[in-house]
């Protein structure tokens, strides 16, 4: 079996080059990439590698991120996150693979307090969330075998991440402001790779599993309990800091003004996927927790 796997050095593609070397033949690309045009500016061209390596899987982790840079560049953001993926999914489609995808609880408009399932109404409130939406769209109507799996706040062990700066900040500084009135649960890079190949084997054996999946971690917390957390773990570990967990400031998102609307409710239920594959997602604490002691 061929695997297509598309921006591998990001958070998510760096976990899947692990996650998914093991089913089978892996061509790994990034933007820069030799082998291949996977420069998704050129949406024709990155659908041009696809019909040139002729994949059974396409696994698509490259995006536009960057949420509030995208309300000044929509266009560029719309390219990556709507155009590019609707161009790969159509040569899925006439190559005959699986397209694995990922989306955001930024199309949601965040109201409420219940886990919000497949099927709830969308309403994004930012550029990222509607681009991203766009995708999901393009993507379903051009390549029925697909699993689009929609997650949120997502972190990982390489690079930075909002643990390791609550805890460089907390060496620094006697008090932290952090949010508190915005809900999700952190989601480890790693456990969305590991779903990810799970998830693709068990489609390829049985394809009436493809469609929308929430995938995050269990349970629920806000940024402020999240950066307690680590700062609870820290101490724990005997990490000297100025701030203790006791230190941090719970403020509503009105005292950090951004250019892209942030959603009050970013809980994904993953009911649908737990039960479809057999899979069961652990607490976030579980990974933010390996995570931590891989860096302190
Ligand atoms: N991060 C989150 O909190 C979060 C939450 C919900 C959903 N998601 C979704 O999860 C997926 C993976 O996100 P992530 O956190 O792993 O993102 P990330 O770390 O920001 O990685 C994004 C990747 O996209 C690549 N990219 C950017 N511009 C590109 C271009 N023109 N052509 C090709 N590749 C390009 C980047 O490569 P370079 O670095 O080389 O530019 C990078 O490898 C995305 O679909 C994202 O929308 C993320």
């Amino acid at each position: 079996m061929k695997l297509l796997l598309l921006g591998k050095t990001g958070q998510v593609g760096w976990e899947l080059q692990r996650s998914l070397a093991p089913l089978g033949e892996l061509v790994a690309l990034d933007s820069k990439s030799t082998e291949g045009h996977a420069d998704f500016r050129d949406p024709e061209r990155v659908a041009q590698t696809v019909l040139a390596l002729r994949p059974d899987v396409i696994v698509n982790a490259a995006a536009h991120t960057a949420v509030d840079k995208a309300e000044s560049e929509p266009e560029l953001a719309r390219t990556l996150n709507a155009i590019a993926p609707g161009a790969i999914a159509q040569a899925a489609q006439e190559v005959g693979a699986l397209m694995v995808h990922y989306s955001t609880d930024y199309v949601f408009d965040g109201s409420g307090e219940r886990p919000w399932q497949e099927d709830d109404a969308t309403g994004p409130l930012s550029v990222y969330g509607r681009t991203k939406l766009e995708g999901e769209q393009l993507i379903a109507a051009h390549c029925p075998k697909h699993l689009v799996f929609r997650t949120s706040w997502v972190y990982a062990a390489r690079g930075g991440n909002f643990a390791k700066t609550m805890l460089r900040l907390a060496k620094e500084r006697e008090r932290l402001t952090v949010i508190n009135d915005q809900f999700g649960a952190p989601t480890g890079a790693e456990l969305l790779a590991d779903v990810t190949a799970h998830a693709i084997r068990d489609t390829l054996r049985d394809p009436a599993k493809a469609g929308l999946y929430h995938l995050a971690a269990g349970g629920e917390t806000t940024w402020h309990g999240y950066a307690r957390f680590v700062l609870e773990q820290a101490e724990a570990a005997g990490v000297e800091l100025k701030a203790g967990p006791a230190m941090i400031d719970a403020v509503p998102t009105s005292a950090f003004p951004t250019p892209a609307k942030r959603p009050h409710n970013s809980r994904l239920s993953t009911i649908k996927l737990q039960s479809s594959f057999g899979l069961k997602l652990p607490p976030w604490q579980a990974g933010v927790a390996r995570m931590l002691h891989e860096t302190l």
